[in-house]
Formats: structure tokens, sequence, C-alpha cells
């Protein structure tokens, strides 16, 4: 029947609120059967893209296609292969996950018996099968977003849009919504998720887009992206502080970079793109006499990214974004 490649195809869209800009001409291209992440600080447009993409908002200027239907002029086609979490499906606290469950398969259409059918399947698979009958109001965070994901895929849709699914989870609950993720695709799903996590991304993205003030600035797959900022940064630490200086002077000599000094008066860090000349630098600071506590070579954060991309931090960002909101309300 169809022969899409792309699950998703964006050009060019725009939404406005007033003065806003929201999303201001993103192109995004998902291929079917993959998991795209889109990354990016608070404020920078995800919601309203992925509304658009969901056709709960309409585009002020650009077009997409969901499957090969236009998200305007089709909006009904696509609405019947996509479901977003929290969206279409809202979960009714004072109801078990058992009751929420059969009442959303009924009301898709499914027959008691399916319904309930489905609704056992989807519990025990995401872990919620002992919490079955209990209320939901009873369920920690994790479990609740569990039951949200579950709900949104009662009837298993061919795009998935996720909205921030681990934002606020603990690192358990966090890695079972990977879980429950990776199974999705595993039985064909395209998922489209946003997320302020650059590791949440890298875990589950096939590729990322990442977006500041409703741009896309980047996009790549996780490994594209972080060779783009260098391998990581460099932190070390010093027996004594006062050879900081001289340290500073060493690693800078020998990785030819900027070290910056940490408030810590012991810590220097810097950039380095290489694994091995990290290591041949440390070993530099121990020739020099310079003796060395601790050293770690971390892999980019989100900010780190963020910051080589735009020239100022994810925090900053954010900062402007709570500002405009709060001058708009
Ligand atoms: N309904 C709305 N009315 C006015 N401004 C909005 C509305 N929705 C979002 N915005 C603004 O659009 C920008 C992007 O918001 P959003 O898409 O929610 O970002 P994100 O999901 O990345 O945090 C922000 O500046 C936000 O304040
Ligand atoms: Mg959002």
């Amino acid at each position: 029947m169809e022969q899409q490649t792309y699950a998703i195809e964006a050009e060019g869209l725009v939404k406005t609120f007033g003065e806003t800009r929201a999303v201001d001409g993103a192109d995004l291209t998902v291929p079917k059967g993959t998991v795209y992440g889109v990354l990016g600080p608070n404020g920078a447009g995800k919601t309203t893209t992925i509304r658009m993409l969901a056709t709960l908002l309409q585009p002020s200027a650009g077009r997409a296609r969901v499957f090969g239907h236009d998200i305007v002029e089709e909006a009904d086609q696509v609405r019947a292969r996509i479901s977003m979490t929290g969206q279409f499906a809202s979960v009714d606290k004072d109801l078990s996950g058992m009751e929420n469950l059969v009442m959303l398969g009924r009301l898709m259409g499914y027959t008691k018996p399916e319904a309930k059918k489905r609704a056992k399947e989807l519990l025990y698979a995401f872990g919620l099968g002992e919490a079955a009958k209990k209320q939901v109001k009873t369920y920690s965070g994790g479990m609740q977003r569990r039951l949200d994901i579950a709900a949104s895929i009662v009837v298993t849709p061919d795009v998935l849009f996720l909205d921030e699914p681990t934002t606020g989870l603990d690192p358990r609950s966090r890695n079972q919504v990977w879980d429950i993720v990776r199974m999705l695709v595993d039985a064909g799903t395209t998922v489209l998720l946003t997320t302020q996590y650059l590791e949440e991304a890298d875990q589950l993205a096939d590729r990322i887009a990442v977006i500041d003030q409703g741009k896309v600035i980047a996009e790549g797959t996780s490994g594209e992206l972080k060779s783009s900022v260098g391998s990581g940064k460099l932190h070390v630490r010093l027996f004594h502080p006062e050879t900081r200086e001289l340290a500073k002077q060493v690693l800078g000599r020998k990785l030819g970079t900027v070290v910056e000094l940490a408030s810590d008066p012991s810590a220097l860090s810097t950039w380095v793109n290489d694994v091995n000349r990290a290591a041949h630098a440390i070993g530099e600071l121990e020739r020099e006499g310079i003796a060395v506590s601790d050293f770690s070579l971390g892999q980019p954060s989100l900010d780190e990214v963020f910051l080589t991309l735009t020239g100022r931090t994810a925090e900053a960002a954010e900062t402007t974004e709570n500002e405009e909101t709060e001058a708009q309300g």
C-alpha cells in the first residue's frame, strides 16, 4: 500500500503566539520505525512542535506530513495513526489502572473481553500487574507515567509522541520508561520524543534534533552531535592548590586548549577531543611534579553541547524564557 520512508516530514514549521515565535522555521525528517529525539532546554519550542505534528495546534506557516498525510489538510488521517501521551488519553486517578485501560479500550471500539485482554497485556508489560486493581492516585510518579504511556497505546499507533516522558522521574523509573520505548519501537512504532537530557536522547534516539528558540540548530546521531563539541571535558583535581597555575600552563601547552579554573581552588578543566591526548596530558602533569588527586573525562552534557552550538548555556536560555513567560502572563 503505502511506501513512505518517512513517518514525519516537516518543512519550515512556524508557530507564533503574539510576539513569541515559539517555533521558527523547523525542519524535521523522521525515518519510519525509529526513535527521533527533539532535544532542547525549557521554552525551546519542543511541545509546540509536537502539538502541531499531532494536529492539536495549527501551524502559522510551513507544512508537515505524517505518513504522507498533511497535518492541516488531512488532519483526520493523521490522527488515526498517532497517539500522544497525556493528550488523547487522560487517566482518571480515582479509577484503577485496569479500569482506566478497559474504559479506553471500550472507547476505541474494543469489545469488553478484548479491552480486558489488552489492558492486562499492557499492565503486565509495563510492570503494573500487581497494581492493576489499585486506584491510580496511589501510584508513584513513575507508575503513573508508565500508565500514561500504556493509555496512549491501547490501540497501537504508528507514531507515538512522547513529550518529556521522563522529566521528574528517578533513575530507576526513567530506565523503565526507556525500556518501554524500546519495546514499542521493536514492535514497529515510530517514536518522536522531546527531552531536555542529552543522555536520554543518547540512550534512545537514532537521530536527534537540537532545538533552541524555535529553530533546529543541529541534527544528527548522538555520536555526530558529541563529536561536534569534542569528546568531552577533562576535569582535574590537584593535591596542592598552589600548583594550579603551573598545571594550567602545562595542560594548555600539551593540549592547545583554553584551560578553565574551577571555583574549587584545586580544580581545573578543559575540553579535549581525544582520550589519548588527555591521558598524555595527565602524565605530563606528573612528570612536572604536580600531584593529581583525581581526574575524569566527562561526556558532554546537553549544557555543553548547547554552549558550543549557541555560545550560551541552556540554563541562561531558560532564564530568558521564564522572564518572557512571566511578562506574558
Ligand atoms: N499557548 C501559548 N501562548 C503563548 N505562548 C506560548 C504558548 N505555548 C507556548 N508558548 C511560548 O512558546 C515558547 C515555546 O514553548 P514550548 O513549545 O512549550 O517550549 P518547550 O516545550 O520546549 O519547553 C515559549 O516561549 C512559550 O512561553
Ligand atoms: Mg514542553
